[in-house]
């Protein structure tokens, strides 16, 4: 492969050859849209850190999940916000919670759409932390009993998949034994499996009021120093019986997602997190360079290193730009 014998720009020339040698495509079917769910009727308030996004109202939320299947995705990923919280984060498995309405009605009104729901109690606490709190520490032991318990109230309620993402030990394992217990074996389980303590979660923790009063995450989230220890995590949640794993979040981390592709033959999702979505957004705003093309770049980004699934704030726009109807 020496030039002049070998010129790799024979095959760049037009559009028609790099459309031929093209390794990475990216589709609607890889792109899974999150929604804000708030209580209410007819409220949608735009996030500031998030331009695009909403705090929506279970009718609007009905509205944006046909539109996101309408352009050919094929699931949402359902995060809501309560109008209580408390030390127990009771509100994530109430019957009648927030979630487990707007889940509901979308599986009534929206067909052909997968809905996901997010597994955790961070937006529930009065504390903001995503496990209960026993002496200033994170009780890894008493939450599963309660992640499990959300998790049940979802598939109740309509779910079609439960995605964990506190982080906690062991719950995997906890909510698959819980699910089949009461029938739900067919429910599949996408773990949060390598979720980092990451500040590009920033605007997503405004969004979702879950910043917690003290302290911070990182003694449940993993440290953004490490990626051995991401596979240790994913092939613990694969015995306890992920469907799924999840790298999170995905630009920073490519390195993480290739890893564990190259190293597993299970499904990978990626998080295109709120911060990621946040710094593409500002900077196109500001004119300093062009958002659509650097989201685009991004998402195929995230394929080529491995995932099978992105999870984006950008999946109606990028469903657009891949030619989705309307
Ligand atoms: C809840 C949760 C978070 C995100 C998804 N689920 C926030 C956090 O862990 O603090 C972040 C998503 C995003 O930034 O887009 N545990």
């Amino acid at each position: 492969m020496i030039f002049p014998d070998y010129r790799p720009r024979r095959l760049r020339q037009n559009e028609t050859f790099r459309r031929m040698i093209r390794e990475t495509r990216l589709s609607v079917d890889d792109l899974i849209l999150p929604l804000f769910v708030i209580g209410g009727r007819n409220v949608k308030n735009p996030i500031p850190s998030m331009p695009g996004q909403f705090q929506m109202s279970i009718d609007y939320l009905v509205k944006e999940a046909r539109l996101a299947r309408d352009v050919g995705i094929p699931a949402i990923m359902i995060f809501g916000i309560p109008e209580k919280k408390d030390a127990f984060g009771s509100q994530a498995y109430a019957k009648d919670g927030i979630v487990q309405r707007a889940v509901k009605s979308v599986k009534d009104k929206v067909q052909d759409l997968v809905v996901i729901t997010d597994v955790c109690l961070c937006q529930y606490t009065d504390h903001g932390h995503c496990g209960i709190v026993q002496d200033g520490v994170i009780d890894n032991d008493a939450t599963l009993d309660l992640l499990a318990r959300t998790a049940l109230s979802h598939a109740q309620a309509g779910a079609d998949m439960v995605a964990p993402s506190d982080m906690m030990d062991g719950r995997v394992a906890e909510i698959r034994d819980t699910l089949d217990e009461n029938g739900f074996f067919s429910i599949p389980i996408m773990s949060y499996a390598a979720k980092y303590s990451s500040s590009f979660y920033g605007p997503f923790r405004q969004a979702a009021r879950s910043a917690p009063l003290f302290g911070d995450r990182r003694t449940y989230q993993m440290d953004p120093a490490n990626s051995l220890e991401a596979v240790r995590e994913v092939t613990m949640d694969i015995e306890e019986g992920a469907d799924i794993v999840m790298v999170k979040p995905a630009i920073p981390y490519l390195d993480v997602i290739y890893r564990i592709r190259e190293e597993f033959d299970f499904p990978i999702a990626a998080y295109n997190v709120s911060g990621e979505y946040a710094m593409i957004k500002a900077a196109d705003q500001l004119g300093w360079l062009d958002g659509r093309q650097v989201m685009m770049e991004a998402l195929t980004a995230i394929k080529r290193a491995g995932a099978d699934l992105i999870l984006t704030y950008f999946a109606v726009e990028a469903a657009r730009e891949l030619g989705g109807s309307t």
